[in-house]
């Protein structure tokens, strides 16, 4: 199956799809209804998808906090694609574009159970584990090298 990544605008028809993808397999697990998908910074936020045919399969998000450093969010992977290397290319791809448009620091809130993932991408935890959305979730960060 060919999955290729591309960046939408957040005003996009394609954020259905990622809206969609968020709910499955970011909010519903917890209980969450689809009110709880958007975030009130999506629209100042860049949007990197992952498709298969015209269906979102995988999502990762990042809100710029300052010319230099900003938020990586609302990554996910469709259930039936994870473990397969496809978040690892997300974070890639968008960590690319971040270093090209100047950025030097990416933060972001892992949940406990996916700290791991991001440890393998290079992100260190920081700090003390606190809760979010209920559930465990640990600060971690990653400086980008210099294009
Ligand atoms: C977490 C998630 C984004 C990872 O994406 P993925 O496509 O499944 O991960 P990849 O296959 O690219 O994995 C990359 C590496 O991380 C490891 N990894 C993946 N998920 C992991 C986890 N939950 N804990 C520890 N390691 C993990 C893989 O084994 C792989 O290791 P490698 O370096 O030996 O190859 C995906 O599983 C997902 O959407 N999970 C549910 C939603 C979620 O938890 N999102 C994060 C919210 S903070």
């Amino acid at each position: 199956m060919q999955i290729t990544l591309r960046f939408v605008a957040a005003d996009a028809p394609e954020i259905q799809g990622e809206h969609e993808l968020r709910y499955q397999v970011l909010r519903k697990p917890l209980g969450y209804g689809r009110d709880a998908v958007a975030f009130d910074f999506d629209d100042d936020s860049y949007h990197l998808l992952a498709f298969s045919a015209d269906e979102v399969v995988g999502c990762v998000l990042f809100h710029p906090e300052s010319p230099l450093t900003g938020r990586l969010y609302q990554m996910a992977v469709d259930p039936r694609l994870q473990s397969a290397g496809l978040g690892r290319r997300l974070v890639a791809e968008l960590e690319t574009r971040l270093q090209r448009d100047g950025f030097r620091e990416v933060t972001l809130h892992a949940r406990e159970v996916a700290a791991g993932f991001y440890g393998r991408l290079g992100y260190a935890t920081v700090g003390a584990p606190f809760e979010e959305v209920g559930v465990p979730h640990r600060h971690m960060a990653k400086t980008l090298r210099s294009s």
